[in-house]
């Protein structure tokens, strides 16, 4: 795209909506200081940018956790929004505007967009089955409903598959099923629910996914989906829920989901109202705006499919492009909250300098959508010897000398004006890969650059220099230089860190470090005095807020103990004979292999080494481990259990692992015991 045309360009984005019912953590922060970085990359270019966000109010999990917490729904999401807002601002994550879906703006549009949808024939009206709670006086979502898997027999399992065998099933093939709000035996009930027809938007949306509107890999994954077939989608609820009622249907509510991407218009046309925006510039059909979506891959289907085809189907625009991000993973694998690498963006600040963590994400970013590792160990290494080690060094060793030598102005003239001018000609490419969002590749140029003003400024041994006489001035021209490389890289690192870009600025007494800023060479120009812009990050500030992490578990946990609640404890089995005990074979085995299940969310395939002997073992372990991060460890297995068929292959037994609501930990003996060896 052209960086020089006249007129700049109208870009609308958005990051996804945060639930408001929790936290954010530094998974949701990759996504918020993505968008960040691009949207203060566009602004420092010169175009019309509007970033806008809004909490994710609406739905059954925030009416129960307010419920929980003996506050109002409303009470609560205006509670998380502070919390949240003040949270995005520490990271310096700068909204244009942040709303709620909970605002007259959004239950304007959300009617406006469902009865344009209606009025065509894109809705429809049937009857459905759903299981419901007598003594809550709800209808029970799948996650609501605990039970006896149909398949394995194991206990506690939720209403739509089985953490244990990985099987599929409706909450009414559940045995025993109970409520896991109030413990009751749910009923089954049937009601009127509202569909969204999206089968009528079949062919526009396989026009539309082949459009460069996604990346690649998504478009594969659509594809996929495409293959089994679409299904009406179910967006309404019914009362008592917390959200906005159908208009013309009373105890009818909208599904959170069918409001919540609505909620990005809310907050664009609450910024337009306030700002004399003209939102329909923006949103008409044949608008000459750039809207762009950035989300993260659990929610492709909805913001891929089911929102392109909602805007369609009312007559408005659909974006430019959803731009899709991996996951956070922390020392290789899954946040945990046991481990202490659940980490909060309250408490990570704390202990830290957000902008390490914003420069790291960077570092690490692509425009693709594979995960991301904050490796921890690698986070400090590479702040230190890149932002610290190599960017301020520059300024930190030259301020000094412009000071004394030249009473804290540059020289007149420029020494290396073609080594200045490469590092402003790189600005070009540079900038290339920001708008691809290849964040990645831009910092590693950068860092390029800087090991080259390094490498200029230690070759001129400009401290040397100045231990002779008459040389004064050269030693002014080289700082000079030094400061101007300083002042083009901070231009390329603004979006970034911007805090950092802002002391570089004071420092620098520049108006702006705006992109088009940095043909300016700075000559004869004065400089402030030198403060550290950034200092090192120590080890045990980080090895603190792990364990502070860790303390906040402790804190969630009290706030969920609830008799019945759906955290409550699961009962004590009845008591068993020692015999009974006896028949178990538990043996020591090592984990050979892990991997990943295809199309199964919580399975492990584990392959076990009892000394001579292999096993395969699916678990349902998924959520709380990374394969590599098992292979080679010891564990515990049940050897004799009958192997069961399973959809994925079958299961030779299975590990020992406790877990709850807080995590899952895999059971390992003390070093020295061997694989084979009999528990006993
Ligand atoms: N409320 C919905 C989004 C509605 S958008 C119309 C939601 N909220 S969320 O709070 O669960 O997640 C907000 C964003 O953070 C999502 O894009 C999600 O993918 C992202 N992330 C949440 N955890 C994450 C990681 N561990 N890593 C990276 N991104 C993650 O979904
Ligand atoms: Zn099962």
């Amino acid at each position: 795209m052209s960086n020089t045309t006249r007129h700049p360009r109208k870009i609308l984005v958005t990051s996804a909506l945060p639930y408001a019912n929790g936290s954010i953590h530094l998974g949701h922060l990759l996504e918020y200081i993505q968008t960040d970085i691009w949207v203060r990359f566009q602004k420092s270019r010169g175009q019309e940018c509007y970033y806008v966000c809004a909490d994710d109010a609406h739905g059954t999990a925030i009416m129960l956790r307010a419920e929980q917490e003996g506050l109002s729904s409303e009470a609560l999401i205006e509670r998380v929004s502070w919390e949240h807002q003040n949270d995005f601002a520490t990271f310096g994550v700068a909204f244009d505007n942040y709303h709620s879906t909970h605002s007259r703006e959004n239950r304007e549009l959300s009617e406006l967009i469902y009865t344009r949808l209606r009025d065509k024939g894109h809705i429809a009206t049937r009857d459905i089955e759903q299981m419901y709670d007598p003594v809550k006086g709800l209808f029970l979502a799948d996650r609501f409903i605990k039970g006896t898997c149909p398949t394995c027999k194991a206990e506690g399992q939720y209403g739509d598959n089985c953490e244990a065998c990985g099987a599929t099933y409706t909450p009414a093939e559940l045995i025993d099923p109970v409520s896991a709000i109030s413990g009751a035996t749910p009923e089954v009930r049937s009601s009127t629910h509202f569909f969204f027809k999206l089968p009528d938007f079949a062919d526009f949306l396989k026009r539309w996914i082949h459009d460069d509107h996604v990346q690649p890999q998504i478009r594969n994954k659509l594809m996929e989906w495409f293959e089994s077939g679409f299904n009406e989608w179910d967006i309404s609820r019914d009362a008592p829920y917390f959200g906005f009622e159908i208009p013309d249907a009373p105890g009818k509510f909208f599904y959170v989901w069918l409001d919540a991407p609505i909620g990005y218009l809310a907050s664009f046309k609450n910024l337009c109202d306030r700002e004399g925006i003209d939102f329909d510039s923006f949103w008409q059909q044949d608008s000459d705006a750039e809207i762009y979506h950035f989300i993260g891959k659990d929610i492709v289907y909805f913001h891929a499919l089911f929102w392109p085809a909602m805007l369609h189907g009312a007559d408005l625009r659909t974006p430019t492009a959803v731009n899709c991000h991996g996951f956070v993973t922390v020392n290789g694998a899954k946040m945990s909250k046991s481990r202490g690498t659940f980490i909060k963006a309250a408490t990570y600040a704390e202990y830290l300098n957000p902008e390490y963590l914003r420069y790291y994400f960077a570092a690490k970013l692509s425009s693709g959508v594979d995960d991301l590792d904050l490796n921890l160990e690698d986070f400090a290494a590479r702040v230190n010897s890149d932002l610290v080690g190599k960017v301020v060094n520059i300024a930190s060793r030259c301020a000094g000398f412009v000071k004394k030598l030249g009473d804290g102005q540059l020289s007149r003239h420029c020494a290396e004006p073609e080594m200045v001018a490469r590092f402003i000609a790189a600005g070009d490419t540079i900038a290339e890969d920001f708008e691809a969002r290849e964040f990645g590749r831009a910092m590693r140029k950068v860092m390029e650059l800087a090991d080259e003003a390094n490498t200029y400024i230690a070759e001129k041994e400009p401290w040397v220099l100045a231990k002779q006489d008459g040389r004064d001035e050269e030693v002014l021209d080289i700082c000079s230089v030094g400061i101007n490389l300083f002042r083009q890289l901070m231009v390329y690192l603004a979006p970034v860190v911007p805090a950092m870009a802002e002391g570089a600025r004071h420092f620098l007494q520049l108006g702006s470090l705006d992109w088009h800023s940095r043909h300016d060479l700075l000559v004869g120009h004065e400089i402030a005095k030198f403060k550290p812009l950034m200092t090192r990050i120590e080890r045990d500030r980080i090895d603190a807020m792990i364990e502070a992490s860790k303390e906040d578990l402790v804190e969630e946990q009290k706030l969920k103990e609830t008799p019945k609640g759906p955290l409550a404890d699961d009962p004590i089995a009845d008591e068993i004979t020692f015999d009974d005990f006896a028949k178990v074979d538990l043996r020591i085995v090592r984990i050979a292999k892990a991997e990943y299940v295809e199309g199964a969310d919580k399975l492990l395939k584990l392959t076990l080494d009892l000394g001579g002997e292999n096993r395969t073992v699916f678990a349902g372990i998924r959520s709380a481990y990374a394969p590599e991060a098992l292979e080679g460890h010891l564990t515990v297995m049940v050897a004799n259990l009958a192997p069961r068929k399973m959809r994925f292959g079958v299961s030779e037994g299975m590990v020992l692992a406790a877990g709850n609501e807080a995590g899952i930990y895999l059971l390992e003996p003390h070093t020295g015991a061997e694989p084979g060896q009999r528990v006993t």
